[in-house]
């Protein structure tokens, strides 16, 4: 296959050539995808504005590449296939040339909605193929899809529908997620009280549940698909057009929407799909993701479909109906890679291995990781139990904001070495930089993670807001995009990225703003004042602790406490419910009023010395009176 890695030395020359000659590198691989008009310029970018453009002038329609020529070349091939969470329920599949024609009759009726071009279309949805359809109708025909995961409360998808002033949003009944039924068009009807934006809602009759149906506002999927013809024209879109929204965490404030477009960010998916996985046609593969996060939207859509691969969409959990259900699936269906998160393979880790016993998973050829740092512990139960020692383990490491897979290792090219994500890419230029912003050039360093060079996938900006864009990922470093991870880089120039320096907490692989936590911890009428931090979890990677003052004498902490968590659950999504919660009556602060997290996550770890200078704290005192407080 064209462009596809397949030993170190071709690793090393196409490393090489990516960095000597950006352009011209890129410029070949883009190449092998389909336009409507060639590009007149590969790259042109600064750092400091930052302004980034790929393969400007080039016009195409990412569904051209995504579906289009496969519809055309191999219209039987299998696009999707779907596994429902109840295993006894039949999985469905989708051909390219059936995905082709939902996704022209989905165009069909958004057009018929009023949605035009540029338009902001929010999809709420659970893990069936009709999301992908949605989506890709989206991109079909110039709208912006922004997807929120169907995890979020009522009040976060209605902060993310109304930041971006969204048009029309695609929703389903309900779904099964395990055992517990989630009715998502109650939410979606929640949150619409306050979206003014919103004129149509469209919903997926998913589980047969009776739903209230706003009349005009309402419509049924079905319905809709129904009546609308299977021919249209995709819209011919400019390279740096808008593709997607997708709101993502910070370390303070609102979650932001990155703006990713379209041109480079389908020739990233693309390539890196393809090396990543060194994938084979024909192959199954399989992304436990979701598609309300950036990883479903890169491996389980975009970069698989650009490929003409088969991908899995799953739509249930780990867990049900019992814990060897992903080992189930790859049974099931055959697959041959299966990318998967650190935290799901430690939860299964912990049942043990018996229920492995009469499973064959011989069908694996690759393993994958994202989402988080893995430990040696679980990258080697993995590798063991689940690959058989046979499968090379591709340890991602990537952001929402990078697009695609940034530094990892190439299955079956890369020297594989447990929990590190080795090397970088071919166009990936990464540098470690000490506390005073100088680049770390030698080996066996420790340093915060930035980028130096841009490459096609990365965002663009947060919508709205390029300010926010540029002195979040621009300004601590000149010149560079900073990632706010800290790395170590060893002997062999192998990458092991050690987590977020900032306060983004990763908990199961879910990224959460620890000042989004606390702003919604504050909203509740008996909390003064509240620091949130993460704690090492042995499952989830990292723990949600938050310490919290309250305003009147606590008789029933242990009401309060629940009572909080209910609250950031209605607020945020359970996935952001605090672990742990401590009443403390007061925070280490600063003289002038900065709470020392440095402290209360030593704290939280368990550290009872070591703290550091405490001298400049309003009250010194305050640490140990925490501590002793700690149950
Ligand atoms: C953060 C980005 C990448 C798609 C899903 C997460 C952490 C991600 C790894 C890895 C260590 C990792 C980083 C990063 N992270 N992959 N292989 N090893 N850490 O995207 O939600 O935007 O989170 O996830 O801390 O900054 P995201």
């Amino acid at each position: 296959m064209l462009n596809q890695i397949n030993s170190i030395e071709e690793y090393n020359i196409a490393y090489k050539a990516s960095i000597e000659n950006p352009e011209t590198f890129w410029d070949e691989i883009a190449n092998t995808f389909v336009w409507r008009k060639k590009f007149s310029s590969v790259l042109e970018w600064n750092f400091t504005e930052p302004k980034i453009e790929w393969f400007k002038d080039g016009k195409l329609n990412i569904t051209d590449t995504c579906i289009e020529q496969h519809a055309n070349s191999t219209p039987e091939k299998i696009a999707i296939i779907w596994e429902p969470n109840d295993p006894n329920e039949n999985f469905r599949t989708l051909t390219y040339l059936q995905l082709f024609t939902q996704v022209k009759k989905c165009a069909n009726v958004l057009i018929k909605n009023g949605i035009c071009k540029g338009d902001k279309v929010c999809i709420y949805m659970p893990m069936v193929p009709e999301a992908a359809v949605a989506m890709l109708a989206c991109a079909r025909i110039g709208a912006i899809h922004s997807v929120v995961f169907a995890g979020f409360s009522a009040q976060s998808l209605r902060d993310r529908i109304n930041d971006s002033s969204c048009k029309l949003i695609i929703t389903a009944d309900a779904v099964y997620r395990g055992s517990k039924l989630i009715e998502l068009k109650k939410i979606v009807d929640e949150a619409l009280l306050q979206c003014p934006s919103i004129k149509t809602c469209l919903v997926l009759n998913h589980r047969n549940i009776s739903t209230y149906m706003k009349s005009e506002r309402d419509k049924f999927w079905n319905d809709e698909m129904q009546n609308v013809s299977d021919e249209n024209e995709a819209e011919i879109m400019d390279a740096e057009s808008p593709l997607f929204i997708l709101y993502t965490s910070g370390s303070t404030g609102k979650p932001k929407g990155l703006l990713h477009t379209t041109a480079g960010y389908m020739v990233y998916t693309a390539y890196t799909f393809k090396n990543v996985f060194n994938y084979k046609p024909d192959e199954i593969y399989c992304c436990t993701a979701d598609i309300g996060w950036i990883t479903g939207h890169s491996y389980i859509i975009y970069g698989p479909l650009a490929n003409g691969a088969t991908t899995l969409m799953f739509e249930g959990i780990p867990t049900y109906p019992d814990h060897g259900r992903f080992w189930d699936i790859i049974d099931k269906h055959n697959v041959n890679i299966f990318y998967t998160a650190p935290t799901a393979i430690r939860s299964l880790e912990a049942f043990g291995t018996d229920i492995l016993e009469n499973k064959n998973l011989s069908s694996l050829r690759v393993l994958g990781t994202v989402g988080e740092p893995i430990n040696e512990e679980a990258w080697n139960w993995y590798f063991e139990n689940i690959g058989k020692k046979n499968c090379p383990i591709v340890d991602t490491w990537w952001q929402t904001e990078t697009g695609g897979i940034l530094i990892s290792p190439i299955a079956h090219v890369t020297k594989i070495k447990p929990a590190f994500a080795t090397l970088p890419l071919p166009g990936i230029q990464p540098v470690l930089v000490d506390e005073n912003g100088n680049e770390i050039i030698e080996n066996n360093v420790e340093g915060n993670l930035c980028i130096k060079f841009p490459w096609p996938g990365i965002a663009r900006s947060i919508y709205g807001n390029h300010e926010r864009f540029k002195s979040t990922y621009f300004s601590d470093y000149p010149n560079m995009y900073f990632t706010g991870d800290g790395s170590k880089r060893d002997e062999d120039g192998y990458y092991r990225i050690t987590g977020r320096v900032d306060d983004i907490i990763k908990v199961s692989g879910h990224r959460i703003g620890t000042g989004e936590v606390e702003d919604a911890i504050n909203m509740h009428d008996c909390v003064v004042e509240s620091a949130v931090v993460g704690f090492p979890h042995e499952i989830k990677g990292q723990g949600i602790y938050a310490f919290i003052i309250c305003n009147k004498e606590t008789a029933d902490a242990e009401k309060i406490k629940n009572e909080i968590k209910i609250h950031v659950s209605n607020l945020i999504g359970s996935f952001a419910k605090p672990e742990k919660i401590q009443i403390v009556t007061g925070l280490p602060k600063t003289r002038s009023g900065k709470i020392m997290r440095r402290i209360l996550r030593k704290i939280a770890d368990g550290e009872k010395e070591k703290f550091g200078d405490i001298s400049t704290l309003l009250d010194p005192n305050i640490v140990e009176k925490i501590i002793s407080e700690k149950k």
